[in-house]
């Protein structure tokens, strides 16, 4: 049997569903029964009947998954599969935010730990952020944490101002509104789409600010046949799978996280065999980690 027959073998007897991030190595994307964005991910955790959820992603997102469904094993094949930007605000140091602002609602992105969604309101995630901040009325004092470029870019859309953290994604970071501006030169009649978690500038020099699933939304639906990729590499697998007619450029190969790639198709089969890592959360904590993301979903 080669590695991928065992994974499924291995997924019947477990009575496991393989759930996977649109950045995950294209060999693992295959092996999965679902692929998507932060927030697809979410929605279909809440969802699965399955057991043994195996979740090919970033840990807060396994841990999302764990939330969500308290009564099930959730796995990651790479418990150092970690998001740097999640880990760049604690607990301790968004309560000492709150304390500074009292009266304020706490946001935070999807990208961040459960201790931390725990402190929160509510949840969002680049797929839905404009949509769930758009239900706070006009004036409300807001911080959003961790991400000062998602948070800066939904403060544009909607005309409002947010008490951001200095939170980033190392790897949106590295790219520049330069390097927009050579592909473009290279590609004239390609659109360029970019992820929310771009600087500004580099969002200012984009077509369209997306998250990753928008992107294989907006790829599917346009007209447009060739297309500039302003977000980590992984997924033009499954935006030249969705749209063979279609061409996909990155606009620089440099866009790689090198969490996501820590699972590989052998850490998969090991995980289903082993029963490991299995992600659990603090049930205190949990229980109103919970309550924010329950709430993003309702949305
Ligand atoms: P999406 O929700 O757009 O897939 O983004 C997740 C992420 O980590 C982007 O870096
Ligand atoms: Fe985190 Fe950036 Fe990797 Fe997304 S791409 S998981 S935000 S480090």
């Amino acid at each position: 049997m080669d590695t991928t027959e065992e994974i499924a073998d291995l997924k019947k007897r477990r009575n496991a569903i393989i759930l996977a991030h649109n950045y995950e190595r294209s060999e693992v994307q295959d092996i999965a029964d679902f692929t998507g964005d932060s927030l697809e991910l979410a929605r279909k955790a809440a969802t699965v009947d399955a057991e043994v959820i195996v979740f090919c992603g970033v840990y807060f997102m396994a841990e999302t998954a764990a939330i969500l469904n308290p009564g099930k094993t959730v796995l990651i094949p790479d418990a150092t599969a970690g998001c740097p930007m999640a880990d760049m605000i604690d607990a301790a140091q968004l309560r000492e935010l709150k304390a500074a602002h009292p009266g304020a609602a706490a946001v935070c992105y999807v990208n961040s730990t459960a201790e931390v969604k725990a402190e929160c309101d509510i949840c969002v995630t680049s797929g839905n952020a404009e949509r769930v901040m758009a239900t706070f009325p006009k004036g409300r004092e807001i911080i959003f944490v961790p991400d000062q470029h998602l948070g800066g870019h939904i403060s544009s859309l909607l005309g409002t101002q947010y008490i951001l953290w200095p939170g980033y994604c190392p790897t949106h970071a590295r790219l520049t509104a330069q390097t927009i501006a050579k592909a473009r030169a290279a590609h004239p009649n390609a659109v360029v789409m970019v992820h929310g978690e771009c600087r500004k500038d580099v969002r200012d020099a984009a077509d369209k600010v997306l998250s990753t699933g928008g992107m294989c939304k907006f790829a599917r639906e346009s007209t447009a046949d060739e297309f500039l990729v302003g977000t980590e590499t992984g997924i033009l697998h499954r935006l030249e799978k969705e749209n063979p007619s279609k061409r996909f450029i990155p606009v620089d190969t440099f866009l790689v996280c090198p969490n996501m790639k820590k699972i590989t198709l052998e850490k998969v089969r090991d995980s289903l065999r082993d029963m490991q890592t299995q992600v659990s959360v603090d049930d205190a904590i949990a229980a109103r980690a919970r309550l924010a993301i329950e709430r993003m979903l309702a949305i």
